[in-house]
């Protein structure tokens, strides 16, 4: 296994471009089951969940390739499997995304039940229940979700009890081959639902609303194949930015358009950062200042994210004041928080918030990555700390983050990755 040795202490100062979302290009890969003709698709990053998505496509008998220019073409044609076996859902959670377009596209899909994960128990109810709603008759077989449509899936008016990025993916996808159309109340309103839609539409599907809290599909009786460039990675951006302003550095990240990192700036700008903006740029500057501390509660977008709280609690740790961080959408996510209090930090927890008392530093200390934002916060830690810190199980990082120690050495850190 793979870790990382920090020695903290340099201000980060450079220029990196985002790379194409995680979040996004996982259902749009997911998406390309709906069509049996070819789908080509730009800035898919170079990640563990992608191969992990890739090797799933193949495994239900697609043909997914990566081309010289570095696009992912995927060839769907009439997938001979349509079930996603438990070794490979059991690496990735997101496997779920493929529930929806098999069931809609062949009217049968079984996939293994994903288990929880270090973050929370991540249930999946209210992707059967849309399924459900839509004719379907889903089973719990064996440890595999079995879901049968033989008739095909009909529009349906569903709201979410929950605002579920998964759960509305599934549900927009097995939705545009349906008959008739679905209103779907509750949706996830995050950039990369937009992008997904898009990308549908871009297929030929029939749907209006993303962005806002209803999206109105019209199904439709085929959908065709389509080339299409992910959008970049808001939450791989704004987790340099925070590594930046942490260290007391500079930061210029290009390729994305400032917008879809929402609150995210604004929260930065709490810290005394100095943010400018361009189309698509986005650059932060502390001016050599210790960042102030920052409350945060995390809402589904356009609220402060969740995939952002750790990267902030890190830099909390070490900026001038108290704070508070309150996680709202999963059960589990503070545990970040053990490891930083490992490298002096003060952090009190206290149900769903942790408490934070910044210090001026951290001691640099082995730790350990549960989870791939946790990861990324300790990263961060390990960058503000005096001494070498070591972080073991990088794993986790690898699923989301493309080469995130060559990144930070060009942004002058001192990182490297030993294998053990
Ligand atoms: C997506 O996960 C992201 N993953 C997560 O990013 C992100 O943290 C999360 O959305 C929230 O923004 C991908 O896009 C691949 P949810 P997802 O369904 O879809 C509850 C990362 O770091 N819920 O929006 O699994 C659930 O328990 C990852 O890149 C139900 O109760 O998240 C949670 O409390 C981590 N029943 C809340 O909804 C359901 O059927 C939000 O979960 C589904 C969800």
């Amino acid at each position: 296994m793979d870790s990382l040795i920090i020695h903290g202490g340099t201000r980060l100062d450079g220029a990196l471009r985002a790379s194409g979302s995680k979040n996004a290009a996982l259902p749009i890969l997911a998406a390309t089951l709906l069509t049996e003709e070819s789908c080509a698709l730009q800035r898919v990053p170079l990640l563990k969940d992608i191969t992990t998505m890739m090797t799933l496509l193949s495994s239900l008998g697609a043909t997914v390739l990566r081309n010289k220019e570095g696009a992912v073409v995927v060839e769907s044609g009439p997938v001979q499997v349509c079930k996603a076996p438990y070794d490979l859902v059991k690496t990735m959670r997101a496997s779920i995304l493929v529930l929806g377009p098999l069931l809609a596209r062949y009217g049968l899909a079984e996939v293994s039940f994903p288990g929880g994960c270090a973050i929370g128990s991540r249930p999946v109810d209210l992707h059967i229940r849309v399924l459900e709603a839509m004719g379907a008759d889903v089973q719990v077989e064996e440890g595999y979700i079995v879901a049968r449509a033989p008739d095909g899936l009909v529009g349906v008016d569903f709201t979410f009890d929950t605002v579920t990025v998964g759960g509305t993916e599934n549900a927009v996808m097995a939705a545009s081959l349906a008959r008739g159309t679905s209103v779907l109340r509750n949706v996830a309103r995050e950039p990369e639902i937009i992008d997904l839609v898009e990308f549908l539409r871009s297929m030929g599907a029939q749907i209006v609303g993303e962005g806002t809290d209803t999206l109105t599909v019209h199904g439709v009786a085929a959908l065709q194949g389509a080339t299409y460039s992910v959008m970049p990675d808001r939450i791989e951006a704004g987790t340099y930015l925070v590594a930046a302003a942490a260290t007391r550095g500079r930061v210029r990240v290009e390729g994305i358009a400032p917008e879809i990192l929402g609150v995210v700036c604004d929260k930065l700008r709490q810290t005394g950062a100095c943010i400018t903006e361009g189309e698509d740029w986005i650059a932060l500057d502390m001016q050599g200042n210790r960042p102030r501390a920052v409350d945060v509660v995390t809402e589904p977008y356009p609220g402060f994210p969740t995939d952002m709280q750790a990267q902030f609690t890190a830099l909390n740790t070490i900026a001038e004041g108290t704070s508070r961080v309150t996680e709202t959408v999963f059960e589990n996510r503070l545990m970040q928080a053990h490891e930083m209090k490992r490298m002096g930090a003060e952090i009190l927890i206290d149900g769903d918030s942790a408490q934070i008392t910044g210090r001026p530093s951290l001691q640099g200390a082995p730790v350990m990555a549960s989870d791939l934002r946790a990861s990324a916060s300790l990263v961060i830690a390990g960058l503000v700390a005096s001494g070498e810190t070591r972080i073991d199980r990088i794993y986790h990082i690898d699923r989301g983050y493309e080469n995130i120690e060559g990144n930070l050495q060009c942004l002058g850190a001192d990182i490297r990755r030993i294998s053990t």
